[in-house]
Protein backbone atom coordinates (compact mmCIF):
# COMPACT_ATOMS: atom_id res chain seq x y z
CA UNK A 1 0.00 0.00 0.00
CA UNK A 2 0.94 3.87 -0.63
CA UNK A 3 0.48 4.85 3.11
CA UNK A 4 0.35 3.11 5.98
CA UNK A 5 -2.79 4.98 7.13
CA UNK A 6 -4.98 4.70 4.13
CA UNK A 7 -3.34 3.50 1.68
CA UNK A 8 -5.46 0.32 0.52
CA UNK A 9 -7.35 2.11 -2.27
CA UNK A 10 -4.97 4.08 -3.99
CA UNK A 11 -2.12 3.13 -6.65
CA UNK A 12 0.29 5.68 -6.74
CA UNK A 13 2.05 7.82 -3.85
CA UNK A 14 1.16 10.58 -2.74
CA UNK A 15 2.70 13.78 -4.40
CA UNK A 16 5.94 14.79 -2.30
CA UNK A 17 4.65 18.69 -2.52
CA UNK A 18 1.08 17.53 -1.92
CA UNK A 19 2.32 15.23 1.30
CA UNK A 20 3.87 18.73 2.34
CA UNK A 21 1.27 20.83 1.47
CA UNK A 22 -1.59 18.68 3.23
CA UNK A 23 0.43 17.69 6.24
CA UNK A 24 -0.24 19.08 9.43
CA UNK A 25 2.27 17.62 12.21
CA UNK A 26 4.52 20.63 12.29
CA UNK A 27 1.51 22.42 14.31
CA UNK A 28 -1.19 19.86 15.40
CA UNK A 29 1.91 17.97 17.26
CA UNK A 30 1.16 20.72 20.28
CA UNK A 31 -2.13 18.39 21.16
CA UNK A 32 0.17 15.47 21.59
CA UNK A 33 -1.06 15.08 25.04
CA UNK A 34 -4.39 15.40 24.63
CA UNK A 35 -4.71 13.14 21.67
CA UNK A 36 -3.29 10.59 23.88
CA UNK A 37 -5.83 11.61 27.05
CA UNK A 38 -8.37 11.15 24.35
CA UNK A 39 -7.28 7.53 22.87
CA UNK A 40 -7.09 6.50 26.39
CA UNK A 41 -10.38 7.51 27.27
CA UNK A 42 -11.62 6.00 24.03
CA UNK A 43 -9.72 2.42 23.99
CA UNK A 44 -11.12 2.43 28.38
CA UNK A 45 -14.65 2.78 26.69
CA UNK A 46 -14.18 0.24 24.34
CA UNK A 47 -13.27 -1.79 26.89
CA UNK A 48 -15.76 -1.32 29.05
CA UNK A 49 -18.63 -2.55 26.36
CA UNK A 50 -16.68 -5.32 25.07
CA UNK A 51 -14.99 -4.05 21.65
CA UNK A 52 -11.46 -4.60 23.59
CA UNK A 53 -10.59 -6.95 25.42
CA UNK A 54 -9.07 -5.31 28.77
CA UNK A 55 -5.72 -6.90 27.75
CA UNK A 56 -5.92 -5.20 24.76
CA UNK A 57 -7.17 -1.95 26.24
CA UNK A 58 -4.23 -2.19 29.25
CA UNK A 59 -1.21 -3.14 26.04
CA UNK A 60 -2.78 0.68 24.43
CA UNK A 61 -3.05 2.52 27.66
CA UNK A 62 0.54 0.94 28.12
CA UNK A 63 1.95 1.78 24.49
CA UNK A 64 0.12 5.23 24.64
CA UNK A 65 2.16 5.92 28.03
CA UNK A 66 5.51 5.03 26.33
CA UNK A 67 4.68 7.00 23.52
CA UNK A 68 4.33 10.26 25.37
CA UNK A 69 7.21 9.50 27.57
CA UNK A 70 9.08 9.66 23.64
CA UNK A 71 7.40 12.48 23.11
CA UNK A 72 8.69 14.51 26.00
CA UNK A 73 12.30 13.20 25.70
CA UNK A 74 12.14 14.27 22.75
CA UNK A 75 12.83 10.32 21.40
CA UNK A 76 10.25 10.99 18.92
CA UNK A 77 10.70 11.44 15.19
CA UNK A 78 7.51 13.41 13.82
CA UNK A 79 6.86 12.16 10.00
CA UNK A 80 5.31 14.62 7.82
CA UNK A 81 4.61 11.24 5.70
CA UNK A 82 1.87 10.58 8.58
CA UNK A 83 0.44 13.97 7.93
CA UNK A 84 -0.75 14.77 11.32
CA UNK A 85 -0.06 14.20 15.18
CA UNK A 86 -2.73 11.09 15.28
CA UNK A 87 -1.73 9.59 12.32
CA UNK A 88 1.99 10.01 13.99
CA UNK A 89 0.93 8.81 17.57
CA UNK A 90 -1.17 5.43 16.16
CA UNK A 91 1.77 4.35 14.11
CA UNK A 92 4.20 4.73 17.29
CA UNK A 93 1.99 3.08 19.05
CA UNK A 94 1.55 0.31 16.29
CA UNK A 95 5.03 0.09 16.23
CA UNK A 96 5.22 -0.60 19.80
CA UNK A 97 2.65 -2.60 20.59
CA UNK A 98 1.79 -4.25 17.34
CA UNK A 99 -1.87 -5.46 16.19
CA UNK A 100 -3.29 -4.23 18.97
CA UNK A 101 -1.96 -0.48 18.35
CA UNK A 102 -3.89 -1.27 14.91
CA UNK A 103 -7.38 -1.54 16.78
CA UNK A 104 -7.15 1.81 18.66
CA UNK A 105 -9.29 3.35 15.73
CA UNK A 106 -12.50 0.90 16.02
CA UNK A 107 -15.59 3.31 15.97
CA UNK A 108 -13.63 6.45 15.65
CA UNK A 109 -12.83 8.82 12.84
CA UNK A 110 -9.93 11.52 12.57
CA UNK A 111 -13.25 13.90 12.38
CA UNK A 112 -14.65 13.25 16.04
CA UNK A 113 -10.79 12.95 17.45
CA UNK A 114 -9.93 15.87 16.18
CA UNK A 115 -12.35 17.85 17.32
CA UNK A 116 -12.43 15.96 20.45
CA UNK A 117 -8.51 16.96 21.03
CA UNK A 118 -8.86 21.03 19.97
CA UNK A 119 -11.69 20.99 22.62
CA UNK A 120 -9.28 19.30 25.59
CA UNK A 121 -6.18 21.57 24.37
CA UNK A 122 -8.45 24.13 24.44
CA UNK A 123 -9.95 24.02 27.45
CA UNK A 124 -6.72 23.75 29.63
CA UNK A 125 -5.27 26.88 27.88
CA UNK A 126 -8.67 28.74 28.76
CA UNK A 127 -7.98 27.88 32.35
CA UNK A 128 -4.51 28.81 32.08
CA UNK A 129 -5.58 32.49 30.82
CA UNK A 130 -8.39 32.54 33.43
CA UNK A 131 -5.72 32.62 36.18
CA UNK A 132 -3.85 34.49 34.32
CA UNK A 133 -6.45 37.25 34.24
CA UNK A 134 -6.98 37.05 37.89
CA UNK A 135 -3.26 37.53 38.96
CA UNK A 136 -4.12 40.67 36.44
CA UNK A 137 -6.57 42.01 38.38
CA UNK A 138 -5.28 41.11 41.61
CA UNK A 139 -2.38 43.68 40.47
CA UNK A 140 -4.78 46.19 39.73
CA UNK A 141 -7.48 45.78 42.45
CA UNK A 142 -4.00 46.49 45.14
CA UNK A 143 -2.56 49.04 43.16
CA UNK A 144 -6.20 50.53 43.37
CA UNK A 145 -6.16 50.08 47.02
CA UNK A 146 -2.81 51.13 48.06
CA UNK A 147 -3.32 55.03 45.52
CA UNK A 148 -7.33 55.37 46.32
CA UNK A 149 -6.81 58.72 47.37
CA UNK A 150 -3.91 59.73 44.50
CA UNK A 151 -5.79 62.27 42.50
CA UNK A 152 -5.56 62.71 38.36
CA UNK A 153 -7.43 64.21 36.08
CA UNK A 154 -9.86 62.09 33.84
CA UNK A 155 -10.75 63.02 30.39
CA UNK A 156 -13.49 63.26 28.08
CA UNK A 157 -12.33 63.41 24.24
CA UNK A 158 -8.64 63.63 26.02
CA UNK A 159 -9.71 66.98 27.15
CA UNK A 160 -9.33 67.51 31.31
CA UNK A 161 -13.23 66.75 32.40
CA UNK A 162 -13.00 66.11 36.04
CA UNK A 163 -10.35 64.85 38.50
CA UNK A 164 -10.52 60.88 39.10
CA UNK A 165 -8.67 58.73 41.74
CA UNK A 166 -5.90 56.80 40.23
CA UNK A 167 -7.15 53.69 41.95
CA UNK A 168 -10.69 54.68 40.18
CA UNK A 169 -8.96 54.59 36.65
CA UNK A 170 -7.15 51.25 37.54
CA UNK A 171 -10.57 49.90 38.49
CA UNK A 172 -11.96 50.60 35.61
CA UNK A 173 -9.65 48.13 33.68
CA UNK A 174 -10.39 45.75 36.03
CA UNK A 175 -14.14 46.30 35.18
CA UNK A 176 -13.29 45.23 30.93
CA UNK A 177 -11.26 42.28 32.59
CA UNK A 178 -14.42 41.19 34.91
CA UNK A 179 -15.98 40.74 31.84
CA UNK A 180 -13.48 39.43 29.60
CA UNK A 181 -12.95 36.38 32.28
CA UNK A 182 -16.63 35.98 32.27
CA UNK A 183 -16.79 35.49 28.36
CA UNK A 184 -13.81 32.69 28.63
CA UNK A 185 -15.90 31.05 31.09
CA UNK A 186 -19.25 30.94 29.10
CA UNK A 187 -16.70 29.69 25.99
CA UNK A 188 -15.44 26.99 27.69
CA UNK A 189 -18.65 25.79 29.21
CA UNK A 190 -20.68 25.73 25.99
CA UNK A 191 -17.53 23.76 24.45
CA UNK A 192 -17.18 21.31 27.21
CA UNK A 193 -19.62 18.80 25.51
CA UNK A 194 -17.73 15.15 23.70
CA UNK A 195 -17.43 15.09 19.94
CA UNK A 196 -15.94 11.83 19.94
CA UNK A 197 -18.62 9.16 18.94
CA UNK A 198 -19.72 11.05 16.38
CA UNK A 199 -16.57 9.13 13.98
CA UNK A 200 -16.72 10.30 10.63
CA UNK A 201 -19.70 12.18 10.64
CA UNK A 202 -22.89 9.45 10.82
CA UNK A 203 -21.74 7.98 14.47
CA UNK A 204 -20.37 4.17 13.75
CA UNK A 205 -22.08 0.71 14.58
CA UNK A 206 -19.67 0.01 17.76
CA UNK A 207 -22.05 -0.68 20.87
CA UNK A 208 -20.04 2.84 22.31
CA UNK A 209 -20.75 4.46 25.14
CA UNK A 210 -20.39 8.12 24.73
CA UNK A 211 -21.95 8.99 27.85
CA UNK A 212 -18.87 6.93 29.97
CA UNK A 213 -16.18 8.64 27.15
CA UNK A 214 -17.93 12.31 28.06
CA UNK A 215 -17.28 11.37 32.15
CA UNK A 216 -13.54 9.95 31.55
CA UNK A 217 -12.79 13.16 30.02
CA UNK A 218 -14.61 15.67 32.18
CA UNK A 219 -16.65 17.02 29.35
CA UNK A 220 -20.52 17.60 30.55
CA UNK A 221 -21.84 15.34 27.86
CA UNK A 222 -21.39 13.82 24.66
CA UNK A 223 -22.66 16.40 21.33
CA UNK A 224 -26.34 15.91 20.30
CA UNK A 225 -25.13 15.21 16.99
CA UNK A 226 -23.24 13.58 14.96
CA UNK A 227 -22.87 16.04 11.99
CA UNK A 228 -22.66 18.94 13.76
CA UNK A 229 -20.17 17.60 16.43
CA UNK A 230 -17.47 16.81 13.46
CA UNK A 231 -17.62 20.25 11.86
CA UNK A 232 -18.91 22.92 14.27
CA UNK A 233 -15.50 24.93 15.23
CA UNK A 234 -17.48 27.93 16.77
CA UNK A 235 -15.93 27.45 19.76
CA UNK A 236 -12.84 28.27 18.10
CA UNK A 237 -14.78 31.58 16.87
CA UNK A 238 -15.86 32.58 20.18
CA UNK A 239 -12.56 32.02 21.56
CA UNK A 240 -10.71 33.94 19.57
CA UNK A 241 -14.17 36.69 19.88
CA UNK A 242 -13.32 36.87 23.63
CA UNK A 243 -9.73 37.49 23.22
CA UNK A 244 -10.02 39.35 20.38
CA UNK A 245 -12.22 41.62 22.86
CA UNK A 246 -9.92 41.33 25.70
CA UNK A 247 -7.32 42.28 23.85
CA UNK A 248 -8.89 45.33 22.92
CA UNK A 249 -8.99 46.05 26.24
CA UNK A 250 -5.52 45.42 26.76
CA UNK A 251 -4.85 48.18 24.07
CA UNK A 252 -6.75 50.65 25.25
CA UNK A 253 -5.27 50.03 29.21
CA UNK A 254 -1.55 49.75 26.64
CA UNK A 255 -2.35 53.86 24.47
CA UNK A 256 -2.87 55.14 28.27
CA UNK A 257 0.28 53.97 29.91
CA UNK A 258 2.41 54.75 26.69
CA UNK A 259 1.01 58.17 27.11
CA UNK A 260 1.34 58.29 31.08
CA UNK A 261 4.70 57.27 30.50
CA UNK A 262 6.35 60.37 28.17
CA UNK A 263 7.52 63.50 28.95
CA UNK A 264 4.69 65.14 28.33
CA UNK A 265 2.15 63.71 30.73
CA UNK A 266 4.66 62.34 32.92
CA UNK A 267 2.00 60.57 35.20
CA UNK A 268 3.51 57.33 36.09
CA UNK A 269 6.91 55.49 36.35
CA UNK A 270 7.38 52.01 34.59
CA UNK A 271 9.92 49.92 35.89
CA UNK A 272 13.32 50.18 33.75
CA UNK A 273 12.80 46.07 33.30
CA UNK A 274 9.38 46.96 31.42
CA UNK A 275 11.31 49.17 29.10
CA UNK A 276 14.17 49.27 26.61
CA UNK A 277 16.15 51.89 24.88
CA UNK A 278 17.72 53.43 22.26
CA UNK A 279 20.44 52.44 19.88
CA UNK A 280 21.04 56.18 19.28
CA UNK A 281 19.29 58.81 21.52
CA UNK A 282 20.84 57.61 24.93
CA UNK A 283 18.14 59.65 26.73
CA UNK A 284 15.81 57.19 25.28
CA UNK A 285 13.35 54.89 27.74
CA UNK A 286 10.65 53.33 25.25
CA UNK A 287 7.38 51.28 26.83
CA UNK A 288 7.70 48.64 24.83
CA UNK A 289 5.59 45.68 27.01
CA UNK A 290 2.65 48.18 26.47
CA UNK A 291 3.34 49.21 22.80
CA UNK A 292 3.50 45.81 22.05
CA UNK A 293 0.89 44.53 23.46
CA UNK A 294 -0.92 47.32 21.83
CA UNK A 295 0.22 46.22 18.56
CA UNK A 296 -0.61 42.79 19.13
CA UNK A 297 -4.09 42.96 19.45
CA UNK A 298 -3.94 43.34 15.58
CA UNK A 299 -3.01 39.47 14.89
CA UNK A 300 -5.82 38.27 17.28
CA UNK A 301 -8.18 40.47 15.65
CA UNK A 302 -7.23 38.61 12.30
CA UNK A 303 -7.55 35.53 13.90
CA UNK A 304 -10.63 35.76 14.71
CA UNK A 305 -11.71 37.07 11.15
CA UNK A 306 -9.96 33.91 9.50
CA UNK A 307 -11.91 31.76 11.61
CA UNK A 308 -15.18 33.22 10.61
CA UNK A 309 -14.13 33.25 6.97
CA UNK A 310 -13.03 29.83 7.25
CA UNK A 311 -16.59 28.14 8.89
CA UNK A 312 -19.01 30.56 6.27
CA UNK A 313 -19.22 28.56 3.94
CA UNK A 314 -18.44 25.08 4.14
CA UNK A 315 -21.09 22.49 3.69
CA UNK A 316 -21.74 19.92 6.33
CA UNK A 317 -19.88 17.92 7.90
CA UNK A 318 -16.26 17.73 8.18
CA UNK A 319 -13.81 19.40 5.21
CA UNK A 320 -10.44 19.60 4.90
CA UNK A 321 -10.50 23.41 5.60
CA UNK A 322 -10.95 22.77 9.40
CA UNK A 323 -7.49 22.04 9.55
CA UNK A 324 -6.38 25.58 8.84
CA UNK A 325 -8.71 25.83 12.54
CA UNK A 326 -5.56 25.33 14.86
CA UNK A 327 -2.67 28.08 13.94
CA UNK A 328 -5.09 30.98 14.16
CA UNK A 329 -5.77 28.93 17.44
CA UNK A 330 -2.64 28.44 18.90
CA UNK A 331 -1.27 31.64 18.17
CA UNK A 332 -4.40 33.78 19.43
CA UNK A 333 -3.66 31.47 22.74
CA UNK A 334 0.55 32.14 22.49
CA UNK A 335 -0.33 35.95 21.93
CA UNK A 336 -2.72 36.33 25.00
CA UNK A 337 -0.74 34.68 27.44
CA UNK A 338 1.73 36.73 26.77
CA UNK A 339 0.64 39.76 27.01
CA UNK A 340 -1.31 38.53 29.93
CA UNK A 341 1.97 37.62 31.57
CA UNK A 342 3.65 40.43 30.32
CA UNK A 343 0.65 43.05 32.17
CA UNK A 344 -0.10 41.26 35.27
CA UNK A 345 3.94 41.45 35.92
CA UNK A 346 4.42 44.83 35.39
CA UNK A 347 1.24 46.30 36.50
CA UNK A 348 2.11 46.27 40.45
CA UNK A 349 5.25 47.80 39.75
CA UNK A 350 3.52 50.91 38.16
CA UNK A 351 4.17 53.70 40.24
CA UNK A 352 2.48 57.37 39.77
CA UNK A 353 4.04 60.35 39.81
CA UNK A 354 1.19 62.14 42.49
CA UNK A 355 2.76 65.60 42.25
CA UNK A 356 2.42 65.56 38.47
CA UNK A 357 -1.02 63.74 38.02
CA UNK A 358 -2.00 66.50 40.89
CA UNK A 359 -0.66 69.78 38.86
CA UNK A 360 -1.66 68.57 35.71
CA UNK A 361 -5.36 68.23 37.13
CA UNK A 362 -5.16 71.56 38.64
CA UNK A 363 -4.99 72.66 34.56
CA UNK A 364 -8.34 72.81 32.54
CA UNK A 365 -10.89 73.74 35.22
CA UNK A 366 -11.42 70.54 36.24
CA UNK A 367 -13.68 71.22 38.83
CA UNK A 368 -16.26 73.68 36.64
CA UNK A 369 -19.16 70.95 37.18
CA UNK A 370 -18.29 71.18 41.31
CA UNK A 371 -18.68 74.97 40.98
CA UNK A 372 -21.80 74.22 38.71
CA UNK A 373 -23.27 71.85 41.31
CA UNK A 374 -22.71 74.05 44.45
CA UNK A 375 -24.28 76.72 42.51
CA UNK A 376 -27.19 74.50 42.10
CA UNK A 377 -27.42 73.18 45.24
CA UNK A 378 -27.82 77.42 46.41
CA UNK A 379 -30.76 76.89 44.54
CA UNK A 380 -29.65 78.23 40.88
CA UNK A 381 -30.87 76.33 37.92
CA UNK A 382 -28.37 74.09 36.23
CA UNK A 383 -28.42 75.65 33.04
CA UNK A 384 -27.84 78.99 34.49
CA UNK A 385 -25.17 77.41 36.95
CA UNK A 386 -23.38 75.80 34.03
CA UNK A 387 -23.45 79.84 31.66
CA UNK A 388 -22.04 81.39 35.38
CA UNK A 389 -19.25 79.09 35.51
CA UNK A 390 -18.68 78.93 31.58
CA UNK A 391 -17.76 83.23 32.16
CA UNK A 392 -15.84 82.25 35.48
CA UNK A 393 -13.68 79.76 33.24
CA UNK A 394 -13.48 82.81 30.48
CA UNK A 395 -12.00 85.03 33.33
CA UNK A 396 -9.69 82.49 34.09
CA UNK A 397 -8.56 81.95 30.18
CA UNK A 398 -8.28 85.44 30.70
CA UNK A 399 -5.99 85.87 33.69
CA UNK A 400 -4.34 82.63 33.77
CA UNK A 401 -5.94 81.51 37.10
CA UNK A 402 -7.41 78.04 37.78
CA UNK A 403 -11.36 78.96 39.51
CA UNK A 404 -9.63 77.83 43.11
CA UNK A 405 -6.67 80.30 42.62
CA UNK A 406 -9.50 83.35 42.52
CA UNK A 407 -10.53 85.38 45.20
CA UNK A 408 -13.70 85.26 46.74
CA UNK A 409 -14.21 88.91 45.23
CA UNK A 410 -13.28 87.68 41.91
CA UNK A 411 -15.43 84.78 41.96
CA UNK A 412 -18.59 86.86 43.08
CA UNK A 413 -18.27 88.89 39.63
CA UNK A 414 -20.34 85.78 38.44
CA UNK A 415 -22.49 85.12 41.25
CA UNK A 416 -23.90 86.48 44.57
CA UNK A 417 -24.43 83.14 45.82
CA UNK A 418 -20.65 82.45 46.20
CA UNK A 419 -19.73 82.26 49.55
CA UNK A 420 -16.59 81.15 51.03
CA UNK A 421 -17.21 77.65 51.25
CA UNK A 422 -17.04 77.60 47.75
CA UNK A 423 -13.33 76.62 47.75
CA UNK A 424 -14.76 73.06 49.74
CA UNK A 425 -15.77 72.15 46.62
CA UNK A 426 -13.14 73.65 43.92
CA UNK A 427 -10.34 71.71 45.85
CA UNK A 428 -9.30 68.45 44.02
CA UNK A 429 -9.55 66.13 47.05
CA UNK A 430 -12.99 68.39 47.49
CA UNK A 431 -14.07 67.28 44.15
CA UNK A 432 -13.58 63.14 44.27
CA UNK A 433 -14.68 63.56 47.72
CA UNK A 434 -18.15 64.47 46.65
CA UNK A 435 -18.32 61.77 44.29
CA UNK A 436 -19.47 59.26 47.04
CA UNK A 437 -21.75 57.20 45.83
CA UNK A 438 -21.84 53.16 44.79
CA UNK A 439 -19.86 53.31 41.40
CA UNK A 440 -17.74 57.07 41.67
CA UNK A 441 -14.37 58.12 42.16
CA UNK A 442 -14.77 59.26 45.93
CA UNK A 443 -11.59 57.33 47.89
CA UNK A 444 -13.68 55.67 50.19
CA UNK A 445 -15.64 54.27 47.41
CA UNK A 446 -12.77 53.11 45.40
CA UNK A 447 -11.15 51.20 48.77
CA UNK A 448 -14.13 49.82 49.11
CA UNK A 449 -14.38 48.32 45.45
CA UNK A 450 -11.04 47.38 45.79
CA UNK A 451 -11.39 45.44 48.18
CA UNK A 452 -14.35 44.03 46.71
CA UNK A 453 -12.30 43.12 43.87
CA UNK A 454 -9.41 41.45 46.19
CA UNK A 455 -12.49 39.68 48.20
CA UNK A 456 -14.02 37.80 44.87
CA UNK A 457 -10.54 36.85 43.66
CA UNK A 458 -9.91 34.52 46.44
N1 LIG B 1 -5.36 16.98 10.48
C1 LIG B 1 -6.78 17.00 10.36
C2 LIG B 1 -7.34 18.30 10.92
O1 LIG B 1 -6.62 19.00 11.51
C3 LIG B 1 -7.35 15.87 11.11
C4 LIG B 1 -8.65 15.36 10.56
C5 LIG B 1 -8.44 14.84 9.24
N2 LIG B 1 -9.55 14.15 8.75
C6 LIG B 1 -9.64 13.83 7.46
N3 LIG B 1 -10.67 13.16 7.10
N4 LIG B 1 -8.70 14.16 6.62
O2 LIG B 1 -8.49 18.63 10.73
Amino acid sequence: STNASWGGRFTEATDEFVAQFTASVDFDRRMYKHDIQGSVAHATMLGKVGVLTQNEVDQIIKGLAEVQADIEAGNFEWSVALEDVHMNIEAALTAKIGIVGKKLHTGRSRNDQVATDIRLYLRDEIDFILTEISRLQKGLADQALKYNDVVMPGFTHLQTAQPVSFGHHLLAWLEMLKRDYSRFVDCRARMNQLPLGAAALAGTTYPIDRDLTASLLGFDKPTANSLDSVSDRDFAIEFSAASAIMMMHMSRMSEELVLWASAQFDFIDLPDRFCTGSSIMPQKKNPDVPELVRGKSGRVFGHLMSLLTLMKSQPLAYNKDNQEDKEPIFDTIDTVQGCLRAFADMVPHITPKQDVMRTAALKGYSTATDLADYLVKKGIAFRDAHEIVGESVAYGLKTKKDLSEMSLEELQQFSDQITDDVFEVLTLDGSIAARDHFGGTAPNQVKKAAQTALDNLK
